[in-house]
């Protein structure tokens, strides 16, 4: 396993000369390919030596961010109103607070990222809309970190653990290695669940994508290989062991874009070579 810090993850405000604005980091370029300007100079060379070689990303991003929509308003109308969403990103349109409050005014939602400017700018856009933190915060914290994730104040004073909750973890197990044991991660934000908890997740795959992405694929594990955020494809199998221990709800683990679709979907879904899927503790 990685070395990463022990310390207790903490709220989110920016400390100076934290942010390295030297090498891409996964969450400005996510930004960047979504259209977002929460990125530096470094982040959009990197990003356009990606597009450039690797085009399916845009779609990636673009059709993961609407299957996160979609997830998150399927399970507000079954009456989830608090939401956990680790490595949340950089906030975009269309983010989890925004659905779940028009759903339910009340719905508490706790973001989880490792990276500075995501969190900051989370915490900004929130210091507008919620300076008292009563429904919505976030959180600097490491995914890997199960512990300290589910035991900050930042996550107990908003999320009530005796009820269900929506777990996301939607485009980001692809950034936790092998080393890391996610399956001992997944289990760990699991047990710490109630029955009738969700677990949102979507991750990329080369399983039984066109032979062009294949390749594709393999040019963009080596231009991640070289941040500080290496990313991993798995295949259907592994991304289906992700999901121990829940229920796949209908329509099961399929492509983003097939997942409770409300537009038209791309000729080949598996071009977005992302695998998407909703899982329910029983
Ligand atoms: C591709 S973005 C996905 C953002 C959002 N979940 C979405 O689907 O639109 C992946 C995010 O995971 C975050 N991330 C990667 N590894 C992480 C880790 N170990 N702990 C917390 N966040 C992590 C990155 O910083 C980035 O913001």
């Amino acid at each position: 396993m990685p070395e990463i810090s022990r310390t207790a993850p903490e709220s989110a405000p920016l400390k100076s000369g934290e942010v390295d604005m030297t090498t891409p980091s996964a969450a400005r370029a996510y930004d960047y390919y979504l259209g977002g300007n929460s990125n530096f100079p470094v982040d959009r060379e990197f990003g356009d030596q990606v597009l450039e070689h690797v085009p399916f990303v845009r779609d990636f991003a673009r059709t993961n961010r609407a299957f996160l929509r979609r997830a998150v308003t399927w399970l507000c109308e079954r009456g989830v109103d608090q939401f956990l969403d680790i490595g949340s990103g950089i906030p975009t349109v269309g983010n989890v607070h925004e659905i779940a409050q028009q759903a339910d005014p009340r719905a508490r939602t706790v973001y989880v990222d490792h990276e500075p400017v995501a969190a900051a700018h989370a915490s900004t856009i929130l210091d507008r809309t919620d300076p008292d933190r009563a429904r919505t915060d976030v959180l600097r914290g490491d995914l890997r970190d199960p512990a300290g994730i589910l035991a900050s104040p930042v996550t107990t004073d908003l999320i009530d653990f005796s009820r269900p909750v929506g777990l996301l973890i939607v485009a980001t197990m692809h950034f936790i290695g092998p080393g890391d044991n996610p399956a001992e991660l997944m289990a760990r934000y699991r047990d710490a669940l109630p029955a009738g908890s969700h677990l949102v997740l979507s991750h990329l795959t080369l399983d039984d994508v066109p032979e062009q992405l294949r390749e594709q694929g393999r040019d963009l594990e080596r231009m991640y290989a070289r941040t500080p955020n290496p990313g991993y494809f798995r295949d259907r199998a592994e991304v289906t062991a992700l999901l121990d221990g829940y229920e796949i709800v209908a329509p099961g683990l399929v492509w983003a874009p097939e997942w409770h679709p409300e537009h038209e979907q791309p000729s080949d879904p598996a071009t977005t070579a992302t695998l998407a899927a909703v899982g329910r503790k029983p």
